[in-house]
């Protein structure tokens, strides 16, 4: 693991911005898998002017996205689609048939899990994904116990993920209790994955992570099991 340490949020996200903009240059039609959570959005805005000032164009490039919640439709505000539409897409030329979300309201749900596994292999593995991490090591939404072998399923969300969500719908009780998320198997096949961090909050887990005891545990210990990670963390969280 390649370990970035940065001042401070606002620099933490113009590197991974350079990184995805350099990727972008090298390979107009690469596949870029994208995260959720307030850890990208400073990411995002700097993607957002390198499209509106330096002409870094998404037409070509497909997205898949880590997970979306069980039972939110794409147009419910609260879905990671509806945030990945204002927070990005909509703000980019990336045409909306390039972006992919599991769909949060398919039934039987089990397929749905299939068909976005199978999507991630006909479309990616991503060139380059992207990120967060939960406090409790969470990535993507595989909670603690999530074996390393698992694919794209579905999750009950772990009680202090749905508190630290809360924030983004109008009470605590919206918070949907299930995700369908990539597994821990599904993210690693990712042939580069760019891990960010940033605040007091992750110190805890940015040094659980640096310890380098792989286990179900922490989730993104797995993380060790691939031969090109990059973390970009400030110094608030390191
Ligand atoms: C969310 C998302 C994750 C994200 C994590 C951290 O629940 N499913 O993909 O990395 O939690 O969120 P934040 O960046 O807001 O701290």
């Amino acid at each position: 693991m390649k370990i970035i340490i940065v001042e401070n949020y606002n620099a933490m996200s113009e590197k991974a911005a350079q990184l995805v903009e350099q990727q972008i240059s090298e390979n107009s039609e690469m596949v870029l898998g994208l995260a959720t959570g307030s850890t990208p959005l400073g990411l995002y805005e700097n993607m957002i002017e390198g499209y509106k000032k330096r002409g870094v164009s998404y037409k070509h490039v497909q997205t898949i996205n880590l997970d979306e919640y069980r039972g939110l439709s794409k147009d419910h505000p609260n879905s990671y689609y509806a945030f990945m539409c204002e927070k990005l897409f909509n703000q980019l030329d990336i045409p909306l048939e390039n972006v992919h979300l599991p769909d949060g309201i398919a039934r039987p749900v089990e397929a749905e899990c299939r068909r976005y596994e199978a999507l991630l292999d006909r479309i990616g593995p991503p060139h380059l994904q992207i990120l967060g991490m939960g406090t409790n090591g969470h990535i993507g939404f595989n909670e603690p116990g999530t074996p390393e072998h698992s694919l794209t399923h579905c999750v009950k969300l772990d009680e202090s993920t749905r508190a630290n969500n809360a924030r983004f719908f109008k009470s605590a009780d919206e918070v949907p209790t299930h995700a369908i998320t990539l597994g821990i198997a599904s993210i690693l096949k990712s042939k580069e994955i760019l891990v960010l961090a940033s605040g007091k909050k992750k110190a805890e887990a940015v040094k659980r992570l640096l310890d380098r005891e792989i286990s179900e545990a922490f989730p993104a210990s797995f993380l060790w099991k691939h031969q090109n990670v990059t973390l970009i963390v400030d110094r608030d969280a390191y």
